[in-house]
């Protein structure tokens, strides 16, 4: 392991040089057809980028707002998403088996929000993700929290048998309550997800240096949408977080607890495949929800 006394700062990011490339998927180019194929199904050819609609949260939450009936609440999005991540056990009981979604399993559990939520394990066989036709399994990633060596080789062995079956492996950076979220943080989390073998890695935006974030992640960087903002506040968001290199976002509550939840999607859709300007896609959100409470 390299000496780590008189590090110096890391700052020729060089976020607007090419990238190796041949395939649309940042980093993916030398993987075998299997995994590049399911790659596909999540990152659309066209533009590079996907829209992923998260609604793991009950893994750890439970029922939380937005998420009471998945079958009644979500399932009628499912279509106008590029993907979705959810748990094995969401999808078998709440999501059609026609839907054309990549789809990205939580591969990940164990503690609740009563506990340590660091304390995580492997929760899902490879072999469950490929009967499920999974394009890419996810796991947390605790830089600097309690469990961080756990959590890091268990992103690995989850990596070792994706790449063992074509399966693309997500890995999520999580962030402790007391730790300081910033670009030095994210960058040294997505970095650590992205070297131990993650195809792709989530994380949450910062309004300073969220770009040296993106251009030292060798592969796609999808951002978390986190807590439930004004709508024009989280399109904001997913605006400044593609304009600074992500390939997409992973949203959750910013579209299932808006009062309409399709409408957001379709203006989350906007920002992320057509480079729509955030106020643009606030506009195209409240005429899609015009009259209308649940679209
Ligand atoms: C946490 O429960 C999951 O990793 C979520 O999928 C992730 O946080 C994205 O959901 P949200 O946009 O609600 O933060």
């Amino acid at each position: 392991m390299a000496d780590t006394d008189g590090l110096l700062e890391a700052r020729n990011f060089e976020a607007t040089a090419p990238v190796a490339g041949g395939f649309h998927v940042k980093g993916a180019h030398a993987q075998d057809w299997g995994l590049q194929n399911r790659l596909s199904r999540i990152f659309r050819r066209d533009t590079g980028r996907t829209v992923m609609l998260a609604f793991d949260h009950g893994y750890f939450l439970g029922p939380m707002a937005g998420l009471e009936r998945i079958d009644a609440n979500i399932a009628p999005l499912v279509p106008d998403a590029d993907a979705i991540m959810m748990t094995r056990g969401a999808l078998r009981t709440s999501i059609p088996s026609h839907s054309d979604a990549g789809i990205v399993l939580r591969a990940s559990g164990g503690p609740s929000i009563l506990r340590d939520l660091s304390d995580e394990h492997i929760a899902l066989d490879i072999e469950d993700a490929v009967r499920l036709n999974a394009a890419a399994v996810a796991i947390q990633v605790f830089v600097g929290g309690e469990h961080e060596s756990r959590s890091v080789a268990n992103l690995a062995t989850l990596v070792d048998a994706g790449q063992r079956h074509g399966v693309a492996v997500l890995g999520v950076t999580a962030v402790g309550k007391d730790m300081v979220r910033d670009a030095r943080y994210f960058r040294l989390a997505t970095r650590i997800a992205a070297e131990m073998g993650a195809h792709i890695v989530k994380t949450y935006y910062v309004d300073q240096g969220f770009e040296t974030v993106t251009a030292s992640c060798p592969v796609p960087i999808i951002v978390a949408g986190g807590k439930k903002l004004p709508e024009l506040d989280a399109l904001t968001m997913a605006y400044r977080s593609i304009q600074e290199g992500a390939a997409g976002v992973d949203m959750g509550r910013n579209i299932f607890q808006s009062e309409h939840p399709a409408a957001m999607l379709a203006a989350v859709r906007a920002v992320v495949h057509d480079d729509v300007k955030p106020e643009e896609a606030y506009e195209l959100f409240r005429e899609r929800s015009a009259g209308n409470a649940t679209s």
